[in-house]
């Protein structure tokens, strides 16, 4: 069985992080996100499409004979297709049933679960459904019965059909991917969903968490989220306070690291205290304090950080 991961975006509110590394490739917990979803996909899925558009260079490098516990397929665009035409522009690798997802969603959905509701209810397809108190940025349904009877994207305030969003999780039929005009941009949010809404397209409320990984703050939450049980409890040259992910070869002297932090690869800190923040691969770092940060990577700091994102490309402040 297959998995469609969409990962050809660009990834522009993560800029300047994304000018130089694409977003799938942004480690959450120092594991690159896509490679992430890679793993997390329940044993019925043998194959891992991924729909790239954005980034074709650095991905087919990253997965070119690793071994990430799945076949990988990378399928490019020449033009970025938009969520719909991407899917359809992977329909030749695809043999049945297929998941489909967003690359940038962490999230607690029990695909397996979900999987089987799809399967007993014959559902054309299913959309994991997540509760929001404040729907109208998102993707909204109208929930009845099990089955989605509309779909409205981004409503007015006000107008919102219910507090159910889309989150961005399908689990689909082949006959709704061959709806999809081909070599077309075309979203399925906003084109394709809305036309077997109530004719067969189900939903899947679930419950824990959602986060939409694509904004600074949300990419530090998912990041804290994804260090899970893994995280570090002793490090030479560092005293840890809370839940905290330290990569093995990282070199520290004299700091405190945490609550909630990440340090990455290659990093080299003397005399700093990280809070709240990600530190990506090789980046040094001397006698600051770093709060609600992402730095990296190949960045030196020397003085405190405040809810910044460096990278290579600049500073932006968030
Ligand atoms: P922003 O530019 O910051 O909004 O991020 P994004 O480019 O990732 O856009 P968005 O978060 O709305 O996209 C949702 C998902 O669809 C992400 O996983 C994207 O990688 C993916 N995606 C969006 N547009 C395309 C596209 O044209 N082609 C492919 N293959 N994937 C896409």
């Amino acid at each position: 069985m297959e998995a469609i991961i969409l990962v050809g975006g660009f990834g522009t509110r993560l800029r300047p992080l994304t000018h130089t590394v694409p977003k799938p490739l942004l480690p959450l917990a120092n594991i690159p996100m896509v490679e992430r979803m890679i793993r997390n996909l329940p044993e019925v899925f043998d194959t891992a499409i991924l729909a790239v558009n954005y980034g074709l260079k650095d991905m087919k490098e990253y997965f070119k004979g690793r071994d990430v516990g799945k076949k990988v397929v990378l399928v490019p665009e020449d033009e970025p297709l938009g969520t719909g035409g991407a899917m359809r522009n992977c329909i030749d690798y695809v043999t049945g049933t297929t998941a489909v997802f967003n690359g940038d969603i962490v999230s607690s959905i029990d695909l397996n679960k979900m999987l089987e509701q799809h399967i007993r209810t014959k559902a054309k397809g299913t959309l994991a459904l997540w509760k929001v108190a404040d729907p109208n940025r998102f993707g909204v349904v109208e929930f009845k019965n099990g089955e989605i009877l509309q779909f409205q994207e981004k409503p007015e305030k006000g107008t919102e059909l219910s507090n159910l969003i889309n989150a961005g999780t399908y689990l689909l039929e082949p006959e709704i991917l061959e709806m999809i005009p081909p070599k077309q941009k075309i979203s399925i949010e906003r084109e394709i969903y809305p036309k077997v809404a109530g004719e067969g397209l189900h939903g899947f409320p679930f419950e824990g968490y959602f986060i939409d990984a694509g904004t600074p703050e949300s990419y530090l939450e998912a990041n804290f989220k994804s260090i899970g049980n893994n995280g570090t409890a002793a490090h030479t040259g560092a005293n840890i306070r809370g839940s905290v992910m330290i990569h093995e070869n990282a070199k520290l002297e004299h700091c405190i690291i945490g609550p909630k932090a990440i340090i990455g690869p290659n990093v080299k800190l003397e005399k700093c205290i990280i809070r709240n923040s990600v530190i990506l691969s090789d980046v040094n770092g001397y006698g600051s304090v770093v709060e609600e940060s992402i730095i990296g990577p190949n960045i030196k700091f020397e003085e405190d950080v405040n809810r910044s994102l460096i990278s290579p490309k600049g500073q932006i402040t968030f």
